[in-house]
């Protein structure tokens, strides 16, 4: 009985322990991105949109911000224009939760993109209410919010 006792405080310290360690990585998430975007962010112009200039300016408005995060959660597909080149590609939805989309944006904010306005982080909580608001849209919905948001 005495051991076990013992046990208990050992095993709500570790419980306390686990959400910083399970913390999600940006940088190893940008992995899975990297597939298409490539390592850099640059892409593969006319397949893969780089991830740049467009992306910083999106980060900088409200509504881009929710395009942003929409693209990763919902996905994307049909036409778009990015930094001046046409993309009809697809896009699957990243199934990745809140703070797993808020890393790989941040990531991407802070160590891909390399021009545009100072960015602003993500948070777990932001990310929530995009996911919520764009419920119902398809990834083609999400495509045509590019344009509408500004992004070019
Ligand atoms: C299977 C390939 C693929 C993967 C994996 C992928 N993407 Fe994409 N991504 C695309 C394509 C294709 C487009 C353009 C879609 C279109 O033409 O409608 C795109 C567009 C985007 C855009 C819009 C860029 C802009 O400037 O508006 C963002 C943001 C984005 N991807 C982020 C991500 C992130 C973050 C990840 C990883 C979590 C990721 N992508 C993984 C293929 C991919």
């Amino acid at each position: 009985m005495k051991a076990l006792l013992g046990i208990i405080p050992a095993m709500a310290v570790m419980a306390l322990a686990l959400p910083a360690a399970a913390a999600p990585d940006g940088a190893t998430i940008y992995g899975r991105c990297a597939a298409c975007h490539t390592k850099t962010g640059a892409g593969v112009p006319g397949a893969f949109p780089p991830l740049g200039a467009d992306f910083r300016a999106l980060a900088a408005k409200a509504d881009g911000r929710r395009f942003l995060s929409l693209a990763v959660v919902r996905g994307l597909s049909g036409p778009m224009t990015v930094e001046g080149k046409a993309y009809r590609g697809v896009m699957p939805a990243q199934m990745l939760d809140d703070a797993s989309t808020a890393a790989v944006l941040n990531h991407i904010g802070t160590q891909i993109t390399k021009t545009g306005p100072a960015f602003k982080p993500f948070n777990t909580k932001e990310v929530e209410g995009h996911r919520s608001s764009g419920a119902s849209l398809s990834a083609a919905d999400v495509a045509k919010l590019h344009a509408q948001v500004g992004g070019k």
